[in-house]
């Protein structure tokens, strides 16, 4: 197996512990047990630090690591020091920051209230029969499900997929918009649901497109407003939550990928070690 360039980043610890298992076994001299034990408590201090970060899927790979290290001890395998610093320079590296701890910022219950207290007011606006709810894919999806079923209308509902940030937590500013095909919104009420509006970029995208199709009208509505980043200007017509910086996660705001899932809203603060 070939050595990867770069050290994976925990996300791909498997592979890397793959590797590892194969440069154990190609090992020549005796086993340092003292060695080895000093590494693995090592990674044991460290999963404890991570773990007291809240950052759980991290810790979660590092116990693979662990239990594939005590695994691999146990066996009669040779390692010299060479070997064993390479290894701690890698988890050095595998381990290095930034790393962020979450803390809550708005609680389920506030977010429920807050949608119900938006759904009143939408309601207001939409013509069921003449509306289609337009969802940003795929930030948008708890707080879209749960403004419709608050909504209470036989809406008709189309998502757009939207994407600027991969793994960043800073715009990229180029906003690819998908699925674009087959939305027909000639003549009809556009309700944009998203879950943040940052810089601005996207919303402005999103509107110059569904404006390019000829709606009767344009309504916004977003989770969080970061107005104080905006780079564009935008209108934006309701919004859950204003929200003045850092970088947010949970009920369908991700990074890169991971948090979407979490029931209230948080936001992410370095932690220096
Ligand atoms: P904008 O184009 O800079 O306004 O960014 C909008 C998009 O960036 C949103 O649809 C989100 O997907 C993403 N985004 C912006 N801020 C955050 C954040 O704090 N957490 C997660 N995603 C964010
Ligand atoms: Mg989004």
């Amino acid at each position: 197996m070939e050595l990867p360039n770069r050290i994976p980043p925990l996300e791909n610890a498997l592979s890397l512990l793959s590797w590892l298992q194969i440069k154990f076994v190609k090992l020549g001299n005796h086993i340092n047990a003292e060695k080895i034990g000093n590494f693995i408590s090592q990674i044991e201090d460290l999963m404890d630090k991570i773990d007291e970060m809240e950052l759980l899927h991290r810790g979660e790979e590092l116990k693979n690591l662990l239990d594939c290290l005590n695994e691999i001890t146990k066996d009669e395998i040779r390692i010299d020091d060479v070997q064993i610093e390479s290894l701690q320079s890698i988890l050095s590296k595998l381990t290095k920051g930034p790393f962020y701890r979450r803390r809550t910022l708005i609680e389920e219950a506030e977010i429920k209230r807050r949608v119900n207290e938006l759904a009143e007011i939408l309601r207001k606006e939409l013509d069921p029969y003449n509306t289609i709810v337009l969802g940003v894919l795929r930030g948008s999806i708890f707080f879209m499900v749960d403004l419709l079923r608050a909504l209470d209308m036989p809406l008709r509902f189309d998502f757009v997929d939207a994407k600027s940030y991969g793994d960043r937590m800073d715009s990229s500013k180029d906003v690819k918009l998908n699925r674009l095909e087959k939305l027909d919104l000639k003549n009809k009420i556009v309700l944009i649901v998203e879950d943040i509006v940052d810089t601005g970029h996207t919303m402005k995208a999103l509107t110059e497109f569904v404006r390019s199709q000829g709606p009767e009208k344009i309504i916004t509505c977003v989770l969080i407003d970061k107005h104080e980043r905006r780079e564009v200007e935008v209108t934006i017509d309701h919004y859950g939550f204003q929200v003045q910086e850092g970088f947010l996660v949970g009920y369908g705001l991700d990074y890169a990928d991971r948090y979407r899932c979490l029931p209230a809203i948080y936001i992410l603060e370095p932690i220096s070690e």
